[in-house]
This record gives C-alpha cells, sequence and structure tokens, in this order.
C-alpha cells in the first residue's frame, strides 16, 4: 500500500526541487527577496567588511573567529598548502591534455594517497583532512594554469593571504590593492550557496561515512557541468562571440530560435537578481572602463534585454554571468573560471559536509518506477527476435 502511495506522481519532485532534506545552520539563501548570508551575516557585509579567511573559518566554526582563532586558523592553513612533487606531476602531465576541472578532480582524489587517515570517517579525521583540502586548493588551480601555459609552477608564499597567495602562485605576479581586494570579494561570494548540486553532491557521498577527498571529488565533478560552475567560461565565451552591444540583440535571438540557455542567466533559488552578482557586477564595471575591449558593454546590453524579456519570469543574471568578466580582467585563463569557483566553494563543500556528518544519515531517495511491471516471461536469448 504504502508502496503504491509513494510512487504516485504528485510526489515527483524532479531535480529534488523543493525538498528539504537537511538542517543547517552554515548558510541561508532568499530566493525571493535576493539575499544571501553566512551563519546569520548578510553577503553584503562580509563582501565589504570580511576576507576570505574569516568567511571560511565562520562557514567550519558557526562563528567569526577572534583574534587568536584567526591567526590560528590563518597559520594552519598557510603550513598545509604546499602540494608534492607528486601532485605536481600529476597536473603537468595532464596539462592541456583535458579541461582544467579533470586536473583538479585528479590531482584532489590523488591527495589521498599522501594522507594516512584517508579512508577514515571519524569526525576528527575529517576536519584534518577537509582543512588540507581548504590549504591545498588554491595552490593546485593556481599550478593547473601555469603548467596549462607551460609556465614553472610557483610555491606559496607565506606572507601573503588566501586570495592574493592564490593571484600570485597562478599569474606569477602580485596584485594590486584593489585587484586583492576583487580576488578576495569574488572568493567570498562564491563560498558557500545552500545545498546546490555540487554540495549535496559532497554530502551524499559523505553520508556513506566516505571520507573528505572522496566529497570533494565527487563536489568538483559536479561543479564542472555548465549548468552549474561551469556556466561562467561560457557566458564570457558568448560575450566575447557578441563582440558589442549592437550584436546582442541578434545573438539572442538566435539562441531563443535555437531554444539555447543564456548562460549565467537564471536560477533554481533565486527568482529576483542574484545578491552576489550585484556584488561582481561593480568589479566588472571597474575593470570595464579599463579594458579596451566592449566586453562590459555588451554584458551590460545582455543584461537589459534578457531582463526586459525574462525578468517577469524571474530569470535574472545570476553570479557566473560577472564573474567571467573579473577573472579574464584579472588575467585568468577562461578554463580556470570554474576551477576558481572550487577554490572559493572549497570551505562552503566541507563545512557542509561535516555539518551533515555530525548527524549523519544515509542519503537514499526513491525513484518513481513507470517501467513494465510485468511479471515478463523470460525469453533465452537465442529465441529472441
Ligand atoms: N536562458 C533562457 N531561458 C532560461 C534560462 C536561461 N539562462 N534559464 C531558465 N530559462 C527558462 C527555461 O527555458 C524554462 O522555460 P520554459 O518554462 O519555457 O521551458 C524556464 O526558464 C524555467 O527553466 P528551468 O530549467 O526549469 O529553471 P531552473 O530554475 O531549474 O533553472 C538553471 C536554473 C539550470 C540555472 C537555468 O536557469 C539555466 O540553465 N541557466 C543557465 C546556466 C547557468 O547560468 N547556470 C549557473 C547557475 S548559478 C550557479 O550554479 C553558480
Amino acid at each position: 500500500m504504502s508502496d503504491v502511495k509513494n510512487n504516485n506522481e504528485s510526489d515527483l519532485r524532479k531535480g529534488l526541487e523543493g525538498v528539504i532534506a537537511a538542517e543547517t545552520k552554515i548558510g541561508y539563501v532568499n530566493g525571493t527577496e535576493g539575499k544571501l548570508f553566512y551563519g546569520g551575516y548578510e553577503i553584503q557585509t562580509l563582501a565589504e567588511q570580511s576576507n576570505y579567511e574569516e568567511v571560511s573559518y565562520l562557514l567550519l566554526h558557526g562563528k567569526l573567529p577572534d583574534r587568536n582563532e584567526y591567526e590560528k586558523y590563518c597559520k594552519a592553513l598557510k603550513e598545509k598548502a604546499t602540494i608534492s612533487k607528486n601532485v605536481e606531476k600529476i597536473i603537468e602531465e595532464m596539462a592541456g591534455k583535458v579541461h582544467p576541472m579533470s586536473i583538479l578532480r585528479t590531482a584532489v582524489s590523488y591527495l589521498s594517497v599522501e594522507d594516512k587517515r584517508e579512508s577514515e570517517s571519524a569526525l576528527d579525521a575529517q576536519k584534518e583532512m577537509g582543512e588540507s583540502l581548504i590549504a591545498k586548493m588554491p595552490t593546485i588551480v593556481a599550478a593547473i594554469q601555469r603548467a596549462d601555459q607551460g609556465k614553472d609552477i610557483i610555491k606559496p608564499d607565506p606572507d601573503l593571504n588566501y586570495a592574493t597567495n592564490f593571484y600570485h602562485m597562478a599569474l606569477g605576479k602580485n596584485p594590486d590593492p584593489i585587484e586583492s581586494k576583487i580576488m578576495d570579494t569574488a572568493l567570498i561570494v562564491h563560498a558557500d550557496h545552500g545545498m546546490n548540486a555540487s554540495t549535496f553532491s559532497a554530502m551524499v557521498t559523505i553520508s556513506t561515512m566516505a571520507d573528505m577527498y572522496s566529497a570533494i571529488t565527487s563536489a568538483i565533478s559536479t561543479l564542472k557541468g555548465p549548468l552549474h560552475g561551469g556556466a561562467n567560461e561560457r557566458a564570457l565565451k558568448m560575450l566575447q562571440s557578441m563582440g558589442s552591444p549592437e550584436n546582442v540583440e541578434k545573438k539572442l535571438s538566435e539562441m531563443h530560435e535555437n531554444g539555447e540557455r543564456v548562460m549565467g542567466f537564471g536560477h533554481r533559488v533565486y527568482k529576483v537578481y542574484d545578491p552576489r552578482a550585484k556584488i561582481l557586477k561593480k568589479f566588472a564595471e571597474y575593470f570595464g572602463d579599463r579594458r579596451k575591449d566592449k566586453l562590459f558593454a555588451t554584458a551590460m546590453k545582455t543584461e537589459e534585454l534578457m531582463i526586459n524579456k525574462y525578468g517577469e519570469r524571474g530569470i535574472f543574471p545570476n553570479v557566473d554571468f560577472y564573474s567571467g568578466i573579473i577573472y579574464d580582467s584579472l588575467g585568468f585563463s577562461t578554463d580556470l573560471f570554474t576551477p576558481i569557483f572550487a577554490v572559493a566553494r572549497i570551505s562552503g563543500w566541507v563545512a557542509r559536509s561535516l555539518e551533515y556528518a555530525s548527524n549523519n544519515r544515509l542519503f537514499r531517495p526513491k525513484a518513481n518506477y513507470i517501467g513494465d511491471r510485468g511479471p515478463l516471461k523470460y525469453v533465452a536469448i537465442q529465441d529472441r527476435e
């Protein structure tokens, strides 16, 4: 009887849309008002007044650190930031052959080889692995950028903060103070975002009592897709192909006619302007004034036409629309945009995996069976038509 009830089509929530499957204190997305909170702090406040290390601590510990805790956490991240020669070799071996997200997935998975506690599921071991992953993520992604460009890998500099160090290792120079603030802010606004697809992936993996390396490898694989983290690089390529504001209308109607989605627009939760896109738009505008091309003007025209056409249906720019312009202006290659997303989101992935593991229940949803209920007669292979 219960099977019949559970197989009722009205119970179906494709993509688990709207299904509440966990409780959390880490962060909250208010999709109707366009607000995002980490541990009770509004994203705008954190973007303006905090930094990535503090935000990472907040996500992991549920409170902002005092000075002592902050210094201890920064020191721990710096101490664990170096990657081994073997990880560097893997990155160099794969560079140029596959997408950087595939290199990242492999490198992170390999890290477990170097960790004696890799298959432990005890919470303290998972925490140690998580902290190590947060520390190493910028080093790995920066190394991928360098190797992809045939350049030498740069080691972490303990005198630099998380965002500046990442920029330095990837681009081989130090950012100016404005670029450093922009890099830091981009990492803050991407650090966590509810039970999105990649975070959910990490949580499903950790719910089986697998280790943190497995959970983060799952998350990276999920972030890769164009409907999730991969949208930023496609959004930039779309703007570059438009070239100038005069071409936007034609390109958008072509896309519409072909049934193509406009990358960097729409969101499963936000049906108003994404608050993260609002923050990043100001920085994109800053670079727009300095760039020689018409990329920002093209983005503005795209936003205007898209909101006119789809705004009433709740389709607005999302975080990926402006992040691409920023990363491109900072000097990163386009295929590094999604790995940069991972550098930021690693804190959210680890925090939410640990939170879920501390009150674990194996994820196991059901599917509505719509196939033949039989029982069918089995026909031997030689007798089948
Ligand atoms: N361009 C054109 N039409 C769109 C877009 C878009 N970007 N997004 C949604 N729509 C339309 C759909 O075609 C659909 O129309 P229909 O009802 O006529 O069939 C309607 O809006 C609803 O679409 P859904 O896919 O049901 O909406 P959902 O809330 O699931 O979509 C998603 C969210 C997947 C992000 C979608 O907006 C999309 O594909 N956007 C482009 C990819 C993108 O930018 N992804 C990044 C998301 S943010 C992040 O992951 C960090």
